[in-house]
């Protein structure tokens, strides 16, 4: 079978784009700039985004176009001209990714619900009450008890799995690549809409304030410095399979070093936008309500689900503004949902030789099972316990042996050559020393203090028992079963010689 390819630049770069540009740019950055020194933050931000960033994206670009294979294979061949086995370094970096893929499902699956009840702001006058107690049906549960099934979400849920299904099936230029084509310029649309009314609106400059003004004292706090890499690993989805396989699809000739840049450039610049839209909104609302912002402010989930509800709640023509919003929430997921998705997809191809279709009837069939136990009155619960351990620890365990093998054991010059052979701008020796000294440094800094924090405090007020399996099993599980796929494979099964 030839390998499939993308049909143009501009494609490929709005998959990758779309795949970058998630949940976390619109929810997780503003709030996070605005806990961790406001307009300071940007330092640690484009330092972290220029040492760890670009590099490693550059990095799994070259991997991915040099060997044009999902992340198993790429890291069985690297082993092979080492000669140790690493195959299962992909294998957990896929495992990762099937994870993700199971519970931002369910995230989506809300987005698209709230894009209906935002019609006619069904949420009422309390929104709070809404969102946990009449729609999630959040009961006294653990995340191991998951109570019953939520017909109402898993329907929702069933639209966004039947949507990333038809991209997946349809295949790399006329799925992703198309669907890509026609989201990103949407949702960027869409979101420059909101921010030219938003920031009509009273009260809307000084939300911007808030976001913007600089404590410089909190560039001497590392946990500043931590949450800026943290995030910019998780908002690139750099580190468990994804871009690996996105650029295993570039014709011969793309500039790598050119296309790691835009996407990099484009997932922060609209982290930025998206921190603006959120802190204009914020901004009005503390005046509608004459409260100081820091009253209004929240993070994450209830961000999006019950502060801005309430807020549009008290815009001016609620049921346009609601439905862009939500519209723009349900492009970002699902594009991101997409690739997730096509890395496991992918990665059943290379190694069972299967076709498409059978690949991805097997992968999208059984992670619509096992989404389902987010379906229910714990699956919140669930949802929060896994997301910790995976992105706390998982991710970064992987982002760091996926750096340690490939600055350490092999010769990364022969990447940095790969890259600057095919770009018209060449990277110099910086990102040698990026990807060997300053974000291995960084990265085990923060994995370290995360595993030490985890292991003295645990995660939230969860039962330790469901910590301990459902965090901590549940890595150990990935691990098991990556080491034993790689175990049981033909030895030898590669030329040892591909990585020169
Ligand atoms: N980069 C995405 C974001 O910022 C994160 C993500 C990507 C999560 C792909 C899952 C899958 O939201
Ligand atoms: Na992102």
């Amino acid at each position: 079978m030839k390998r499939e390819q993308w049909n143009s630049r501009v494609g490929f770069i709005l998959a990758a784009v779309g795949s970058a540009i998630g949940l976390g740019n619109i929810w997780r950055f503003p709030y996070m700039a605005y806990d961790n020194g406001g307009g300071a933050f940007f330092i640690p931000y484009l330092f972290a985004m220029l040492t760890a960033g670009i590099p490693f994206m550059i990095m799994e670009f070259s991997l991915g176009h040099k060997f044009r294979q999902t992340s198993p294979q790429i890291f069985a061949k690297l082993g092979n001209s080492i000669g140790i086995k690493l195959e299962w370094l992909g294998w957990f970096q896929v495992f990762i990714a099937a994870v993700i893929a199971v519970y931002y499902v369910a995230i989506i699956g809300w987005t698209i619900s709230y894009l209906g009840f935002s019609f006619s702001q069904s949420w009422g006058d309390n929104p709070n009450q809404f969102f946990f107690q009449d729609y999630l049906k959040l009961g006294n549960n653990s995340p191991s008890s998951l109570g019953d099934f939520q017909a109402g979400i898993a329907i929702s849920m069933t639209l966004a799995w039947t949507m990333t299904s038809i991209a997946i099936l349809s295949g790399v230029k006329s799925g992703i690549e198309r669907a890509s084509k026609i989201m990103m310029p949407l949702l960027f649309i869409m979101v420059l809409v909101l921010i030219v009314r938003v920031l009509m609106l009273p009260g809307a400059l000084s939300g911007l304030n808030y976001l913007f003004e600089p404590d410089f004292s909190r560039l001497l706090d590392t946990s500043v410095w931590s949450a800026a890499y943290g995030q910019i690993f998780f908002t690139l989805s750099v580190g468990f399979a994804i871009m690996l396989a996105y650029s295993s699809y570039l014709p011969s000739k793309a500039d790598i070093n050119n296309n790691a840049f835009m996407t990099v450039l484009i997932n922060c610049g609209f982290s930025i936008l998206a921190g603006i839209l959120v802190f204009g909104v914020l901004g009005y609302m503390a005046e509608q309500q004459m409260k100081p912002l820091t009253e209004v402010v929240s993070s994450g989930i209830g961000l999006a689900f019950v502060t801005i509800p309430t807020a549009i709640n008290l815009m001016p023509a609620p049921y346009i503004l609601g439905p862009l919003f939500f519209t723009a929430l349900v492009i970002a997921g699902l594009s991101s949902h997409i690739s997730i998705i096509e890395a496991v997809t992918s990665a059943v191809i290379d190694k069972l030789n299967i076709s498409r279709k059978m690949a991805g009837a097997i992968v999208c069939g059984t992670g619509y099972l096992v989404s389902m136990a987010f379906a229910t009155n714990g699956g919140l619960l669930l949802l929060d316990l896994v997301d910790y351990f995976i992105n706390n620890i998982a991710l970064l365990l992987s982002c760091l042996i996926e750096l340690l093998v490939i600055a350490w054991l092999l010769k990364i010059a022969i990447l940095r050559q790969h890259a600057n052979q095919r770009s018209e701008f060449k990277i110099g020796a910086w990102w040698e020393i990026c990807l060997r000294f300053i974000s291995p440094t960084i990265l085990c800094a923060i994995l370290l203090k995360n595993l030490y924090t985890t292991l003295v405090e645990g995660y939230g007020d969860y039962p330790i028992a469901d910590q301990l399996f459902l965090g901590w099993g549940l890595i150990g599980t990935m691990l098991f079963f990556a080491i034993l796929i790689n175990a049981v494979g033909k030895k030898d099964s590669f030329p040892t010689d591909e990585y020169k």
